[in-house]
């Protein structure tokens, strides 16, 4: 017999383990709940990938959440969310909470009126980003900047990584040239390389996140359709080589995690 709803887990996707940053904001909101956490190691990064495949794969690993028993699904991930997070609503019956980055807070915050955001190509041309900027942030200067290969650099080489140094220093300097004093870190993989960003940037800028809100978000869904409760457990699963994800777990968090293989189509 299944257990309850409200006792059924929350699932969470990204195209890797930059959601990883978003389910450690759940776990400390809703620390009795349990969690599915699936990456999708196999096809990182989607932000060069053209838009039809992340929403067939968006919609597939939703999909797949639910059949085992997800009672609401985290697009934790800016660049699904971009692409797919109204399909992936239409496809299930159950709440979604999709990210998107945090223009809205940002745009509150600045002083100078110039703000970054740090967010793959796919995500930054996305017409949804556009129609963020428009609502929120058109009286302002909005200097997006694309990171090709950041969010693989830090999955695969490390947050500490030359690679991962190199890539910053290309991109966030400019940032700072342009007088930003707010960064919006529109990848979920980012806040990974926080200390990293924030180094290459004047004292006082504040860099913002989605992590805590969507997990809010997901209280307050939860609250008002399927119910919290669970028992803290976290279940990990990828479509890539688990040993690897393993590996690249415990550099991320220090923990070693028992990771399965999940083979969606
Ligand atoms: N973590 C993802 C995001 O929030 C994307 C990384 C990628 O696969 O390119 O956009």
């Amino acid at each position: 017999m299944n257990p309850p709803l409200a006792h059924q887990p929350i699932g969470v996707f990204d195209s890797g383990l930059g959601g990883l940053t978003v389910l450690q904001a759940l776990r400390a909101r809703l620390p009795g709940e349990d969690f599915i956490y699936f990456a999708d190691t196999r096809h990182l990064p989607y932000g060069d990938k053209p838009e039809s495949f992340i929403q067939a794969r968006s919609q597939a690993i939703a999909a797949a959440l639910a059949a085992r028993g997800a009672k609401a699904v985290v697009v934790a991930c800016n660049t699904a969310t971009a692409a797919a997070a109204e399909l992936v609503r239409a496809s299930i019956p159950k709440p979604v909470v999709a990210l998107e980055p945090a223009v809205k807070p940002a745009a509150a915050l600045t002083k100078s009126g110039v703000l970054g955001v740090l967010a793959t190509t796919r995500t930054l041309t996305s017409q949804r980003f556009a129609h963020l900027v428009k609502t929120y942030a058109h009286h302002l200067t909005v200097l997006p900047q694309a990171c090709p290969g950041l969010a693989e650099a830090i999955e695969t080489e490390g947050p500490q990584s030359a690679s991962v140094e190199r890539l910053l220093d290309t991109y966030v300097p400019p940032l700072a040239h342009a007088g930003v004093d707010v960064v919006v870190l529109g990848c979920t993989h980012y806040p990974w390389v926080k200390e990293g960003i924030a180094a290459r940037l004047p004292s006082g800028v504040t860099l913002v996140d989605t992590g805590e809100a969507v997990a809010r978000q997901v209280e307050r869904r939860l609250m008002s359709e399927a119910g919290l409760g669970g028992h803290g457990q976290l279940q990990l699963a990828t479509s890539g080589d688990p040993a690897r994800v393993r590996h690249t777990i415990a550099r991320l968090c220090g923990v070693s995690m028992h990771v399965e293989r999940w083979d969606i189509r």
